[in-house]
């Protein structure tokens, strides 16, 4: 499955079959995790067949879960630069996910951490846990807003600008805040701005759209505003 096309299929999932990863998909999943980690100091963790982080939450509205018994723990140094980091390479795992025909949800509130089931360095924290398995349906596509709200530029912008808008617009957003903007420069540079949340997470959404953006646009076409 192309990147785009994940994009597209993936949505939050929060009821779970009882039907395990198979083992060669643990392994994909394990050597991506490997090689981000490596490549960029981040500390995620999979982890297989622990039923409890996301049972028995008592939240009402927001979060039901149930069936879950596998899922990343995203762990990394504390700090707005890391945020991004865990939201972009995160995203890159859902999206993998998705691609071996798995499903997910990303939980920054509604889950529990399970002693003994993960290991911090000295100055991690955990930012969020990413539920995965296989869905008892494929989710639904959050509604769209006018992509107009969520852009800035002189004048209509480029093709690549506008794939690049809708596939952030596709990105999951804790409570699907969508607290961002994407500024198109002159010589295709690209800024980026966050908008305060009474939630937070907004850094880590970023990192997600971000990583949204660069499949939409494709990479060779832009170049970030540092
Ligand atoms: C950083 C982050 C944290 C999230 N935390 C939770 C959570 O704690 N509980 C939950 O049920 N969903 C959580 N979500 C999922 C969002 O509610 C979901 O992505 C959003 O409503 C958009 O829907 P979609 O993912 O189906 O496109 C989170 C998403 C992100 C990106």
């Amino acid at each position: 499955m192309e990147l785009i096309e994940a994009i597209k299929a993936r949505h939050s999932v929060r009821t779970y079959l009882n039907k395990p990863i198979e083992t060669a998909k643990a392994a994909t999943l394990r050597a991506a995790i490997e090689r981000i980690n490596q490549d960029n100091g981040l500390n995620i963790q999979l982890v297989l067949d622990e039923p409890k982080a996301f049972n028995g939450l008592f939240i009402t509205t927001y979060g039901q879960f149930s069936g879950v018994k596998n899922y990343l723990v995203v762990a990394a140094p504390k700090g707005k630069e890391w945020e991004e980091k865990v939201g972009y390479y995160g995203e890159e795992l859902v999206i993998l996910a998705q691609s071996l025909g798995l499903n997910t949800c990303w939980a920054g509130l509604t889950y529990k951490k399970i002693p003994g089931t993960f290991t911090l360095r000295e100055g991690d924290i955990v930012h969020c846990l990413i539920a995965l398995g296989y869905g008892t349906i494929p989710g639904v596509q959050h509604p769209q807003k006018p992509m107009e709200r969520f852009y800035e530029s002189d004048g209509l912008p480029p093709e690549w600008f506008r794939k690049g808008m809708e596939a952030a617009l596709l990105a999951p957003t804790a409570v699907n805040q969508q607290k961002f903007k994407f500024i198109l420069h002159p010589s295709n540079v690209v800024e980026t701005k966050t908008f305060f949340s009474p939630w937070g997470y907004t850094r880590i959404d970023l990192g997600i759209a971000k990583y949204h953006f660069e499949i939409g646009a494709g990479k060779e076409n832009f170049t970030w505003k540092i």
